[in-house]
């Protein structure tokens, strides 16, 4: 890997592209201005030291995958072209263009083109951006025990991270087609519109749609054609929507009518999209403040309040997209009121057909993860072979390794949408035969059919690297937004104890100290087994164990050691290991969803499955996971007067119907709480912006936590009140995933929306997943007295 980005480094400007294709100069700094100094203000938020080399060093890597057969062949053109290659537009072929390519599944007309940016300068000059600044801020942060020893080392593995974090905020690749070609298929052209992106809107985006301001744009004017002013031209002035010129829009003789780069402002412009097209990287819903230090001004963010991972709890991200569609139509009753804010049913597009947003949870200490052995199959030669993996997503299903993983969350995004991703969908309105069956997405094909795959897969392991440096946001390091430290907020008091319960009762599947079976099954043993271990950060061995234990001459005896290197005293789950001893707080075991009790829908997701779009991207071992039992099979309840009508029962098989034990790591800054967002609620400032300050998300912890913590019985008081999400007034549907057709049934208002949202058009008869109550499970610690409960609680606030 060293050795490789030194290529690049080599390599990098001299070589130009085959075809450069015209873009927007990269940036136009505001006034000509634009130099922006390196700051070196230490974080709050805490970070990792990891890079690929070590994850090497520690046999922490994953996968057998290293990149499409073109990507391995043609290296080094492709990390010198890191930068021109973030983004991708068609080329449309001749007599073809977007108007003229209804068809779906149609043949490929256009070729595929880079948009050029520019690398960034090194970080020890002046940067054109704060964003730039703030990427060197962050490497230059990490790696500095090593820059002690082998500063080139150190600057080589800063270049990957600071890479990958350009990948992660800009990468793109050409997935605006999802929006403007197959999205269009069923909400229509008209009602993909984005009335936030006017600059009018940049002060309350925040406050009014829960969107993230770049904090490097500020309000434009005519003279912006009322976008944002931004130092980066293709920033849309919001984090996570990257702006591209549109193709000129023609008349029928081919003349055109509306030249993006050049054309005077129109008023209809934003709403036909006729300026700009919105490429959607990463941190879309990835990005959000950063619990540790939020904004004064939320509205009006710096760079030092965002964090990259954190994921954003404030954003309908799914509803961004249509806000054109009328109140009545199927996508804004599902995408506005079936999901949850906070939530996306991220197999929505590539639908599965069963109701399950799913929360885009924080990304935090993946060294830390628990490694799996599993068998994996090759894409492209189709040989099967041992390989270790970490469980990504809710059920695990993505099991061949990080670098797989990864990418595959570009196509979900919507690159290469057209060439390999709907090629593979059912074909509305089919009931018999191959077009009415997902089919697998083929890796091997993609890499061939689509340069946007192999623009992806050579910048993967830069994302990884990355994404590894992530590490928790820990309340006792928070500041708010008036001065009050995070330490206000937990009564450290009751930690010892809250620890003791938490090791009986929770550690059993939220501990990454994995227990054997035997004592998994047996609180007391369990207790046993956690004694004198850390859970949180390993200076809070000194809140976790009470007075007494720490000074006890046996206790200290016992759990503590003798560094070799420094000589400290430390946790001994520490030595020699540093952060990499941190608990993960969850041993990622996948658990079945009738053990759990939650909403049975994102367990019973079914696309990683044999057979289904994402087979290539499960291993082995993930479908021959047992069955975890059976569910009844219920009538599908559109059918008038039957439905909803148990008949018979339906085994659940193939990989499907698990969570996986899911990390507590800062969840004080993390709830509402479950896959779902339904255990408790958000809470509000007076001006209606969901409360993102501190205090605002300790309350919006406790709630959860109280709520988490109650009997979800109807019959037993207290209990807790069941939340089931409905329609707000009638509606008509086609029963087709794309809303055409004839068939117009009628939907009551007040119809859960999983009720007509869960079954699957090409086989009607029953319903593919039934279960409508949201906050349903899991009951753990439900019984317990309300002084442990108070106890556990406080000491959660501190993870
Ligand atoms: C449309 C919103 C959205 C975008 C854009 C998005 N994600 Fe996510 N991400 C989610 C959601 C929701 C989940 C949780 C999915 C689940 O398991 O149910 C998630 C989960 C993840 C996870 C797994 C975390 C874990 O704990 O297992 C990773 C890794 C990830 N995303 C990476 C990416 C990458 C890489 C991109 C860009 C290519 C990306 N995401 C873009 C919404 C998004
Ligand atoms: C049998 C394994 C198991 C046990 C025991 C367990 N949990 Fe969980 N926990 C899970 C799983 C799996 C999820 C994800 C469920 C979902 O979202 O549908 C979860 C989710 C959570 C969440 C929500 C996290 C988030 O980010 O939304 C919290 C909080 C939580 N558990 C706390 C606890 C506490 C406190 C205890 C002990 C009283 C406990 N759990 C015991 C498996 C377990």
């Amino acid at each position: 890997m060293v050795k490789r980005l030194l290529w690049a480094l080599l390599l990098s400007s001299p070589v130009a592209l085959a075809a450069p294709p015209a873009a927007p100069a990269p940036y136009a700094s505001p006034g000509g201005a634009g130099l922006y100094p390196v700051p070196d203000a230490p974080y709050t938020a805490t970070y990792r030291s990891i890079s690929l080399d070590d994850l090497v060093r520690l046999n922490l890597t994953t996968g057998t995958w290293q990149g499409s057969p073109k990507v391995q062949k043609d290296r080094a053109w492709y990390d010198a072209h890191f930068y021109d290659t973030l983004a991708a537009r068609k080329v449309w072929r001749d007599g073809s263009s977007p108007p003229h390519y209804p068809p779906f599944q149609g043949p490929i007309t256009w070729d595929i083109v880079p948009i050029p940016q520019a690398p960034p300068p090194p970080c020890d000059q002046p940067q054109p951006t704060g964003y730039d600044a703030e990427s060197c801020r962050y490497v230059n942060q990490l790696f500095k025990d090593l820059a002690k020893t082998n500063p080139a080392a150190a600057q080589l593995a800063r270049e990957q991270v600071r890479r990958g974090r350009d990948v992660w905020f800009k990468g793109s690749f050409g997935n605006q087609d999802e929006e403007y070609l197959h999205t269009t298929r069923t909400v229509g052209k008209d009602n993909v519109w984005y009335p936030w992106l006017d600059t009018r809107e940049r002060k309350h985006r925040f406050t009014k749609w829960g969107m993230i301001n770049d904090p490097d744009c500020t309000e434009g004017d005519a003279s912006t054609h009322w976008y944002d002013r931004c130092p980066d031209a293709h920033s849309s002035g919001v984090l996570g929507y990257r702006k591209y010129y549109q193709d000129p829009t023609r008349d029928a003789s081919g003349k055109v009518t509306f030249d993006p780069a050049t054309s005077p402002y129109r008023k209809d412009e934003l709403q036909k999209n006729l300026r700009y097209v919105l490429g959607g990287p990463c941190v879309q819903c990835h990005v959000a403040f950063d619990p540790t230090n939020p904004p004064k001004d939320p509205n009006q963010p710096r760079w030092e309040n965002i964090h990259a991972t954190i994921g954003n709890q404030y954003t309908m991200q799914p509803m961004q997209y249509v806000m054109g569609t009328p109140q009545d139509s199927l996508s804004r009753q599902v995408l506005g009121l079936g999901h949850r804010v906070g939530t996306i049913d991220t197999s929505l597009v590539a639908t599965d057909f069963q109701h399950n947003p799913g929360t885009q949870n924080n990304i935090m200490d993946f060294s830390n993860k628990r490694l799996f052995e599993e068998q994996m199959k090759d894409p492209v030669t189709g040989k099967i072979s041992k390989a270790r993996t970490r469980h990504v997503l809710k059920g695990g299903e993505d099991s061949v390794g990080e670098h797989l993983a990864l990418i595959r969350v570009y196509v979900n995004i919507g690159m290469c949408t057209e060439e390999c991703w709907t090629p593979k969908f059912p074909k509305p309105g089919t009931f018999f035969g191959d077009q009415a069956r997902q089919k697998p997405f083929d890796i091997a094909q993609c890499a061939k059919d689509c340069e946007a795959w192999n623009y992806a897969d050579a910048k993967m392991p830069e994302l990884a690297s990355f994404l590894m440096t992530g590490g928790p946001t820990y309340l006792l390091k928070a500041t708010d937004v008036d001065g009050t430290p995070g330490s206000a907020f937990i009564d450290l008091a009751r930690v010892p104890q809250g620890r003791k319960v938490f090791a009986r009762e929770c550690a059993g599947c939220h501990s990454s100290k994995f227990a054997p079976d035997n004592v998994r099954a047996d609180k007391a043993a369990l207790e046993r087994y956690y004694e004198g271990h850390v859970f949180g950060a390993e200076d809070y061995w000194q809140y976790e164990f009470s007075e007494a234990e720490r000074n006890s001459a046996a206790f200290q005896a016992k759990y503590l050691a003798k560094d070799p290197q420094s000589g400290r005293l430390r946790p001994r789950q520490f030595v020699g290991k540093d952060f990499l001893g941190q608990d993960w707080l969850a041993n990622d075991e996948p658990v079945p969803f009738n053990i759990i009790g939650t909403n049975m829908c994102r367990a019973m997701h079914d696309n990683h499955n044999a057979g289904h779009i994402w087979e290539q991207f499960a291993s082995e071992t993930f479908r021959q996971r047992p069955s975890p039992g059976s569910v009844p099979q219920v009538l599908n309840r559109m059918v008038p007067g039957l439905g909803g009508r148990v008949m018979g029962e339906k085994k659940i098989e193939g990989g499907s119907g698990y969570l996986r034990n899911f990390s507590l790591l800062s969840a004080w800054a993390t709830a509402p709480f479950l896959h779902n967002n339904a255990i408790g609620e958000l809470t509000h400032l007076k001006n209606g912006a969901i409360d993102y300050t501190v205090r605002g998300r300790v309350k919006q912890f406790e709630i959860a936590f109280d709520e988490l913590l109650t009997s979800d019985n109807p019959n037993v008081t207290p209990h807790r009140p069941q939340k089931i999400s409905v329609t707000d007034r009638d509606i008509k549907l086609a029963p087709r995933e794309d809303q055409q057709g004839p068939i117009r049934l009628t939907v009551k208002k007040g119809t859960p929306i999983a009720a007509f949202t869960s079954s699957d058009p090409h086989s009607p008869l029953f319903m593919k997943c039934d279960d409508l109550v949201e906050n349903k499970g899991h009951q753990f610690g439900v019984s317990l007295s309300k002084d442990d409960k108070l106890a556990l609680r406080e000491f959660l606030k501190l993870m």
